[in-house]
């Protein structure tokens, strides 16, 4: 059953239960109040009648009593038909009953009469006139119209808790709409994270705990998100290790192989020919070119091996600043000559981090050159260091022209390259020796380029 229908249903239910505990003996109440009323009405007006002058001709004179039925009581023992109030067959109903019951013709409570086939409340009273033109007066009313009173209120009643039903019931299903529709959404959205779905975001809203229930499944999405992607991030670089080593081991060898023979050729080209002369210039550029080729091979495959074994990283507690001012001091002539102003940032007071010194300079050494080739016609390069957390954040920006977004995602995949001659090798190296000092990098967006080291403080490390 649908959240919706078990809010609705048991209110429903409750509704419907205590219109019926209220209306039915309300109802009652009222049609027994109809009655009492109408026989009220009538001795009242049978007083009046009782005392009348002519009353015979009362309901000539009085409108409002038309509802009413008059019957004169002449003894001995003689209904008159008061005029065109008591048709003739009830009246000589009447007559034959009061000559069966004498009885009758005594004051007392209404009481019920069939005459003529229609029951009849009837009250009596003996007449006190003076003339002793009747001995006393019947005043009947058709019950038949006592229903029909009792008939229309029941009616009035029945469409005031209708009204009222009807009503209340929308607003129960208003209120099981207001509760169940940001639940559905969320049952909804929440069955996708199920299915592996982690793209979307559960919107925050409706009710305080549901909207409380969305930013818990939101944390939970980021969490899987991050271990999904971590996960595929170890799958791919335990893949690409494996890989990795393969080739480097299968290719080394050939390379040397094939290094050494094109090395024994250039020596015998480059050797003077019996008749005199260098003979032949141009095959040993040839091979010279060659050389050069293999060489980039090798450290290309030299690459691929240090990314097969994580790099052994031996840290001790370090203070950062003098490690990046003495980095940077090598660095800085360099740097002058192709036009590049160089400034730091590097507070004193920044707690020690466990570093493997030179390691950690191969790292800084890797993004200084990725940035003087990223502004060959000069620019600024800023380096600067804080505290963050326990540990502390160092940042390498540069004024070039950054990075494109599409390529962002692909910065620290071994290869990805956006240079002729490069490897794509120095960043990924960035990462893995970072990472095997507890830290992490990434780039930042922004102006020109900004690479993030973050690295955990002496305390979190040992711990
Ligand atoms: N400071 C930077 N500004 C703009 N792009 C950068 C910057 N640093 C890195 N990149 C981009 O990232 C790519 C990968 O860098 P990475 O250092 O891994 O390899 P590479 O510099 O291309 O080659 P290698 O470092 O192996 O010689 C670069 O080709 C370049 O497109
Ligand atoms: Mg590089």
């Amino acid at each position: 059953m649908s959240l919706r229908s078990r809010i609705v249903l048991p209110y429903a239910v409750l509704l419907t239960l205590s219109i019926a505990m209220v209306g039915i003996p309300a109802v009652r109440t009222v049609t027994a109040r109809i009655e009492a009323d109408r026989i009220d009405d009538m001795s009242r007006l049978l007083h009046l009648l009782a005392r009348s002058e002519e009353t015979r001709s009362f309901f000539r004179t009085h409108n409002w009593s038309r509802d009413f039925r008059l019957a004169v009581h002449a003894a001995p023992d003689r209904i008159l038909p008061a005029q065109g109030n008591l048709e003739a067959e009830p009246s000589a109903a009447l007559d034959a009953l009061l000559r069966a019951d004498p009885a009758l013709a005594t004051a007392g409570a209404a009481r019920r009469v069939a005459l003529a086939g229609r029951t009849y409340v009837m009250l009596y009273e003996p007449c006190h006139d003076g003339t002793r033109r009747a001995d006393g007066v019947f005043l009947l009313l058709d019950h038949v119209e006592i229903e029909s009173a009792q008939a229309s209120a029941r009616t009035q009643i029945g469409l005031l808790a209708c009204a009222a039903l009807a009503g209340a019931g929308l607003l129960g299903i208003l209120v099981a709409s207001g509760i169940a529709r940001p639940l559905e959404s969320l049952s909804r959205r929440t069955a996708r994270i199920a299915e592996g779905d982690l793209s979307q975001a559960i919107p925050e809203e409706g009710p305080t705990e549901v909207a409380r229930l969305a930013g818990a499944f939101n944390r939970m999405r980021e969490g899987l998100r991050e271990v999904q992607s971590r996960l595929v991030a170890h799958a791919k670089a335990d893949l690409f290790e494996r890989v990795a080593a393969n080739v480097a081991h299968e290719i080394r060898n050939p390379l040397s192989t094939l290094r050494m023979n094109v090395q024994l050729l250039r020596a015998r080209v480059a050797a003077p020919a019996p008749s005199g002369g260098t003979l032949a210039t141009a095959d040993i550029e040839r091979l010279d070119r060659l050389l050069l080729e293999l060489d980039r091979l090798e450290l290309i495959v030299g690459g691929l091996s240090t990314l097969a074994t994580p790099p052994r990283v031996d840290p001790r507690p370090v203070p950062l600043a003098p490690l990046v001012t003495e980095t940077l001091g090598l660095w800085e002539p360099q740097m002058r000559h192709v036009g590049i102003e160089l400034s730091t940032d590097l507070p004193e007071g920044l707690p020690p981090v466990r570093l493997d010194p030179p390691r950690f300079k191969q790292v800084l050494i890797n993004l200084l050159l990725n940035a003087q080739q990223a502004m060959p016609a000069g620019g600024r390069l800023h380096v600067q260091a804080r505290a963050w957390a326990d540990g502390l954040v160092l940042e390498v920006s540069d004024s070039g022209p950054g990075v494109a977004p599409a390529d962002r995602g692909r910065l620290f995949e071994p290869f990805f390259t956006t240079k002729p001659k490069g490897s794509g090798l120095g960043l990924p190296l960035c990462r893995q020796v970072v990472e095997a000092h507890g830290g992490r990098i990434e780039y930042v967006e922004g102006a020109g380029a900004t690479f993030r080291i973050v690295l955990p403080g002496v305390s979190s490390t040992e711990g």
